[in-house]
């Protein structure tokens, strides 16, 4: 080759064999992800043939599960974080306590020492975001309650290893490990120092992102969707998902994916979220599925055949321990069973993070290899047994729905939790559904039924005007516009009714829903035509100068509509002017 491609060769094979093997396994009924994973393995390192670029591809993975997460946060806001958070605190700490607990045991029982039992336990523990959410899509439950609990849940497990990362290195000599020199952080490592470090990094980044993100970024969005151009509100989606992700891994030592929602949830109070949402979404199906490939590339099959009871072991306690824990936890609290089945489900398989952990111990000289290979293993296999296992969950739900007796246990829980969860998330969705409201006026569709002058508007021009609006109310009695002064905008009557008394004159003039007015000024340069005052309780949505003239500028046909209404106006008040005027001179010569 000419040049080194080996990026474009790893994206042009990934994309190729995952959509190939992804269509065989959809038409054998098997999820497409099993596709995506055994694309992977034979482009991988361990069977024969082209080998593509295993670090190059688990980075561009890492996009995959950025945008995913991004992807998520944007449908998350933080009051739904705060709903969870009883449930998903506990429920996340106790269940990584347990599973890595049996897992150090089930090493130590093999004849590893503790410390390599500690990584492969912790590494077992914690679950994979994207195969939980690629599951949740599927089911179509992200924004059920059960599917939030999920979710949360996979962001404590998340906050944890940031933890955990911290702290192996500084526990690893202790544990019989060997970390390099210069990884151990200046003055000796001490460990309760790291670990506040750590601590006081993350609680930064949480407070600078969503106290100062809700202030700056939704404004941003507006200012550039403003400018009608898609192509830069898409790369302002994408620069904002992906920056915000790389610097605040930089920054503040969180993962990518931890970056990447939080930045989703800032924006999920803007009102153009939805269209973030669309316009990240096809490159985010696009990288996550690179995601389940370079899981693949690094499997070796050899372990199946070497240690096949190990991989049994792991197997079992990914699938059948880790869900019992859950399922267990979850409905001591209290919840129904239908979210014990969901967390049992959600958390029965392993991904990205326990690969991280798994390679950071066998770096510190912790894990031995065959830990990473049996992670992996029992990766591969949980992933790919996971949709059975949601399937199996909502077969068991369908069934106990259809008996009275098991039906109430499956919905109702014990306690007032999963009530109140309810009511936090229904009164979080009501509160962001209110502010959006503050900003936007109408849909696009809804602008044409009330102003029909904007029915020659593309809906894509539609929307960008309605960013252009800003609304403004009067009460009855309000004066809107004053005669003689200096025009700063153009009202849109969206609801109420104005009277217009044009300069000089008694005739008053009334306009209701639909008409505008205030747009005279604005067209001469002169001062205000008219008194304007609000006859009733009304909304109007504005043009500032400077929007009204660009708008007009781009469309010329309204243009002509709006400035023949104004000449209209201005030849109806001369007239009238002109017919009082000689009446005015009398009174005024009168004796
Ligand atoms: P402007 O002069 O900017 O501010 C006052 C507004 O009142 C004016 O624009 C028109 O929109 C409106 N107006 C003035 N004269 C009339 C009229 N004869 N009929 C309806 N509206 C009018």
């Amino acid at each position: 080759m000419p040049h080194d491609v080996t990026l474009i060769a790893t994206i042009a094979v990934g994309f190729v064999l995952a959509f190939l093997f992804g269509y065989i396994a959809h038409h054998l009924r098997l999820p497409p992800l099993v596709g995506y994973l055994l694309a992977g393995v034979v482009i991988g390192g361990f069977s024969p043939g082209f080998v593509a670029d295993a670090a190059m591809t688990a980075q561009l993975a890492e996009i995959g599960v950025m945008l995913l997460m991004f992807g998520v946060g944007l449908h998350f806001s933080t009051g739904d974080l705060l709903a969870v958070r009883r449930i998903a605190v506990p429920g996340a700490i106790l269940q990584i306590v347990t599973a890595t607990a049996i897992g150090t045991s089930l090493a130590m029982f093999w004849g590893w020492s503790f410390g390599a039992g500690l990584v492969l336990g912790l590494s077992l523990s914690v679950a994979s975001t994207v195969v939980l959410l690629k599951a949740l899509e599927e089911l179509n439950a992200v924004a059920t309650p059960n599917g939030r609990i999920a979710i949360g849940w996979l962001i404590v497990e998340d906050l944890a290893m940031v933890l955990a990362l911290v702290l192996l290195p500084a526990f690893a000599p202790a544990l019989g490990g060997y970390v390099p020199a210069e990884t151990t952080s200046g003055g000796g490592g001490s460990l309760l120092l790291n670990l506040a470090i750590t601590l006081l990094k993350v609680a930064a980044f949480v407070f600078i992102v969503l106290f100062f993100g809700p202030r700056v970024l939704p404004w941003l969005l507006r200012q550039v969707a403003r400018t009608g151009s898609r192509e830069l509100f898409t790369l302002c989606v994408l620069a904002l998902a992906l920056g915000i992700a790389f610097w605040s891994a930089r920054f503040f030592d969180v993962s990518y994916a931890l970056g990447a929602f939080f930045a989703g949830v800032v924006l999920s109070e803007s009102d153009l979220s939805h269209k973030a949402a669309a316009n990240s979404l096809p490159l985010q199906d696009a990288f996550a599925v690179l995601f389940f490939v370079s899981v693949g590339m690094v499997f070796d099959p050899a372990i199946l055949v070497q240690h096949p009871a190990k991989v049994l072991c792991v197997l079992a306690l990914i699938m059948g321990g880790k869900s019992l824990i859950a399922f267990a936890i979850v409905l001591t609290l209290g919840y129904p069973l239908s979210t014990g089945l969901m967390a049992a489900a959600a958390l029965a398989q392993v991904g990205e993070f326990s690969f991280i952990l798994a390679g950071l111990g066998i770096s510190y000289k912790l894990l031995p290899p065959e830990g990473l290979s049996l992670i992996l293993s029992g990766a591969i296999l949980s992933i790919s047994l996971n949709p059975i296992v949601f399937a199996a969950v909502e077969w068991l739900s369908s069934r106990m729905r259809a008996s009275p007796r098991w039906k109430r246990r499956l919905d109702e829980g014990r306690g007032p939790y999963f009530a109140r969860l309810q009511a936090e998330l229904d009164s979080s969705r009501l509160l962001l559904e209110k502010k959006s409201a503050a900003h936007k006026t109408f849909t696009p569709a809804e602008l044409v039924s009330h102003f029909p002058l904007f029915a020659g508007l593309s809906p894509d021009e539609r929307e960008v005007l309605l960013l252009h609006f800003e609304t403004r109310r009067g009460q009855p009695g309000d004066r809107v516009i004053r005669a003689g002064e200096k025009a700063d905008a153009v009202y849109f009557i969206s609801s109420g009714e104005v009277e217009v008394v044009p300069r000089g004159q008694q005739g008053k003039i009334k306009l209701g829903p639909g008409a505008f007015f205030g747009e005279m000024a604005l067209l001469t340069g002169e001062p205000r035509s008219a008194d304007v005052t609000a006859l009733d309780f009304s909304k109007f949505l504005t043009l500032s100068r400077r929007d009204f003239h660009r708008f007009l500028r781009k469309h010329p046909s309204l243009r002509e509509q709006i400035v023949t209404q104004a000449t209209e106006r201005g030849a109806m008040n001369r007239k009238f002017l002109e017919a009082s005027l000689p009446e005015t001179d009398l009174s005024a010569n009168a004796p």
